[in-house]
């Protein structure tokens, strides 16, 4: 159990507290940046793979100093050791948490020796496998399927979209998660069953969803004139008894320490090695690696993922921002955003502290986004000029994977002028002085001015990045990693667990048979409930 205070009994809260009432609330980022030209240069600073830029937030250096004090108070860099030494930091589950173990290179002895053997032995068997069915011509295999939800689902599909330039072509990788089977039928439409390799992914191999596409694959590729099943079907699970009983011969195992959601590093990465090969597969663990050292051992200060953490708490606690939006402005970061809404808001969505207790502040923001520039032809007239303010993550990459030198010009540009306009904003006085082509004439000048002004002032963060690589990822995703977890520690909760997703699980568990039952049989349900149950079976 912690022994640090909680966030809100600390005298850097206190401070904080006072310092927004102070200077917080009204914090103008057009005049700071009026006041000081080296702004920019104070606020932004490169970590492996990702320079950051954080002077568009609404923060001076009393802010900082105040949130690095509140660290300190709630023992960030205790509990960050504890996690990095294999500590059971899952309290609730008695775990140790160790991702970071995944990508740390073979022969390091930190957290033991033991874990990095086993870790190695796995990842060299994982990406052999890897490295065979991505000979396409030997392996006969031109189409894999990765049968896995959550965390089993996430890393793999946003990870082998962004490396897109990576994959090998001829070979074409699908992803199936959610048991509404139009998921899994749309997939196996036009493909052969001789060709397709199936990757059924669950640490616990008993997830419901997963189970059930697992076994419809079964089917089909049986009904399909499919033969050599253990050729078709490799098992990634910790549970490997469950993965034998379904029928799975090959299984690439992996451990009770590796939570759902920080697992992409392990055997669950094997759609992505598939896709980009052994060599850039290391890679992106090499990438992680080095933001896993950042995070370790840079003073706190300079050390992104505990900034942005710190910046994460600011806002929802004192800012009292609900929300954070992501906008990566690289197509291939489609589904960033999904995979970090699993990423914090499991990880960090919850109600009380490490000692049951409840929690009288606010925790993880809702995190959400698209790419740009499609986000600005869609919700980003709420994010200008909306009642709430919404911080904003740009992710930007300095050079593109395609030939279309143009079209990249025009995307980098959207992103600075977006950052910008959000920021900048427009007086009325500056809208008075405009004549829009579409404005209506009838309106008065006045009115039409103040509905075409924007507040500015809303802050955002642009990470800007080299190049999307497998390193870059690799680094990029652990940096999300860390800072989800800085301001977990802040808030005193155990990030790695997810009950709130038992209570739904349980409660379809008995709704099933109630479904699939010759009668209705309301007994025992809310009226909601049995009405909608009543509509379905009539
Ligand atoms: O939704 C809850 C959850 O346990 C996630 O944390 C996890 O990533 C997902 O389900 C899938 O679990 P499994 O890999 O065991 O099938």
């Amino acid at each position: 159990m912690s022994t640090h205070p909680r966030c809100d009994h600390t005298a850097a809260w206190a401070a904080l507290a006072g310092h927004f009432e102070a200077h917080g609330r009204d914090f103008d980022l057009r005049e700071a940046f009026a006041r000081d030209p080296g702004r920019f240069d104070a606020l932004s600073l490169q970590a492996p793979e990702v320079f950051a830029d954080l002077s568009k937030n609404l923060v001076d250096a009393a802010t900082l100093r105040f949130l690095l004090d509140l660290s300190r108070e709630c023992g960030l860099e205790a509990r960050r050791d504890a996690l990095l030494a294999g500590d059971l930091v899952n309290t609730t589950e008695g775990r140790a948490v160790l991702h970071t173990a995944l990508r740390a290179p073979r022969g390091a002895p930190a957290p033991t020796p033991q874990v990095n053997a086993e870790v190695h032995a796995v990842l060299d068997a994982m990406l052999d496998h890897a490295e065979t069915v991505r000979d396409t011509a030997r392996s006969g295999i031109t189409d894999v399927v990765n049968i896995g939800i959550g965390g089993s689902d996430l890393g793999p599909r946003m990870a082998v979209l962004a490396l897109d330039a990576f994959v090998q072509p001829g070979l074409r990788l699908h992803f199936v998660s959610n048991v509404d089977g139009h998921d899994l039928a749309r997939v196996l439409r036009g493909l052969d069953a001789r060709r397709t390799l199936f990757i059924i992914a669950s640490k616990t191999f008993t997830t419901q969803e997963t189970m059930a596409n697992a076994h419809a694959a079964r089917a089909w590729f049986d009904a399909a004139g499919g033969t050599d099943r253990a050729a078709h079907f490799v098992g990634v699970t910790t549970n490997l008894e469950a993965a034998a009983a379904f029928g799975i011969t090959r299984t690439f195992g992996f451990w009770d320490w590796v939570g759902g959601r920080y697992s992409m590093w392990s055997a669950i990465g094997l759609p992505i090695a598939i896709a980009i090969g052994a060599a850039n597969f290391r890679a992106l663990l090499d990438g992680a690696h080095a933001m896993d050292r950042h995070f370790a051992t840079a003073p706190l200060e300079r050390n992104l993922p505990v900034l942005l953490g710190l910046l994460d708490v600011w806002y929802r606690n004192f800012h009292r921002c609900a929300s954070r939006s992501v906008a990566p402005y690289h197509q291939g970061l489609e589904r960033l955003p999904a995979y970090l809404q699993q990423l914090e808001m499991e990880s960090n969505g919850k109600g009380v502290d490490l000692a049951g207790e409840a929690l009288p502040y606010g925790t993880s923001p809702v995190v959400w986004g698209e790419p740009g520039t499609n986000g600005q032809h869609a919700y980003f007239q709420m994010l200008h000029q909306g009642t709430d303010v919404i911080p904003v993550e740009f992710i930007a990459v300095k050079h593109p994977t395609h030939p279309y030198a143009d079209l990249h010009t025009k995307a980098l540009a959207n992103c600075l002028a977006q950052s910008q306009a959000l920021m900048l904003g427009k007086t009325t006085e500056a809208a008075l002085g405009e004549r829009a082509p579409t404005a209506s004439a009838s309106l008065g000048a006045l009115t039409l001015a103040r509905h075409r002004s924007f507040p500015g002032n809303r802050p955002s963060t642009t990470l800007l990045l080299d190049r999307l690589t497998p390193r870059a990822l690799g680094a990029l995703i652990a940096l999300y990693e860390h800072r989800v977890f800085t301001s977990g520690a802040v808030w005193g909760i155990n990030p790695f667990d997810q009950w709130g997703v038992e209570l739904g699980k349980a409660l379809a568990g008995d709704l099933l048979p109630r479904l699939t039952a010759a009668t209705v049989d309301s007994t025992g349900l809310d009226g909601s409930t049995a009405g909608l149950l009543a509509r379905l079976k009539a």
